[in-house]
């Protein structure tokens, strides 16, 4: 027929999206669709800027959270049943294979410190890491503590520097102490020049809000100087 490759890039992505928002529509554990598809905002544009494959980093950030242990009960199957549908939807054997490796990668070498191997594997987690930080990861961070119930700050056990996961486990894990565990560390992370200079401007405002935070809840306003 008369489509063009771009058409039809542009047809399996609008069917990942479908297959996404039917299989995570109802979820709320910070894995949610709006999650993918920020994720995958965000590493189209920076796919662009780097001169990466548009089409694998947005089809991979798309779908990198479906076999999420969170999410299905056995991790391969969910793996297999993406691989699967990427062979049904018509992407070629080498894109998916592409995007298999992304997806089985992104979050485990995220905790483990294993590089990844590709540009595109490097934008997916990037934009992953980007979706934790700036105002959206303030706002997931809270909705998350306030889910398991736990306290969003305890000046008694809020050690401002860095945290050990030990350290943060024994605190009882409030959300201004993730900041420190996790958050303000992301810049240091990123893979590439595009996702950096987008991870400082989100690390700012971070601090900011964090500063902004600390002052009321002292009560303190510059008004009262
Ligand atoms: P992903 O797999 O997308 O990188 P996670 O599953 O680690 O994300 O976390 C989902 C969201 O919940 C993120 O915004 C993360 O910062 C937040 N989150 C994870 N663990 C905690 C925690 N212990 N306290 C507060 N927020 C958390
Ligand atoms: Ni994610």
């Amino acid at each position: 027929n008369g489509m063009t490759g771009e058409q039809i890039r542009q047809g399996i992505i609008g069917q990942a999206e479908r297959l996404v928002q039917e299989q995570l529509g109802g979820d709320s554990s910070g894995h949610d669709w709006w999650h993918m598809f920020r994720v995958a905002r965000t590493a189209r544009r920076i796919a662009e800027a780097e001169g990466a494959d548009v089409f694998v980093c947005e089809l991979a950030a798309l779908l990198h959270d479906l076999a999420d242990e969170k999410l299905v009960e056995d991790k391969e199957a969910g793996q297999r049943r993406i691989e699967a549908w990427l062979n049904e939807a018509g992407v070629s054997p080498g894109d998916t294979d592409h995007i298999m490796e992304i997806i089985r990668t992104v979050s485990y070498s995220g905790g483990h410190g294993v590089p990844m191997r590709t540009l595109e594997g490097r934008i997916v987690q990037d934009a992953d890491r980007l979706d934790a930080i700036g105002a959206i990861g303030i706002g997931r961070t809270f909705a998350y503590g306030g889910a398991k119930g736990r306290l969003m700050h305890d000046p008694a056990q809020a050690p401002r520097e860095a945290m050990t996961q030990e350290e943060y486990r024994s605190s009882g894990g409030t959300a201004i102490n993730h900041f420190y565990e996790k958050l303000l560390k992301l810049k240091d992370l990123m893979n590439t020049d595009t996702g950096r200079a987008l991870a400082l401007e989100r690390h700012r405002y971070m601090e900011g809000f964090l500063e902004q935070f600390y002052q009321e809840w002292e009560g303190e306003s510059p008004m009262f100087r």
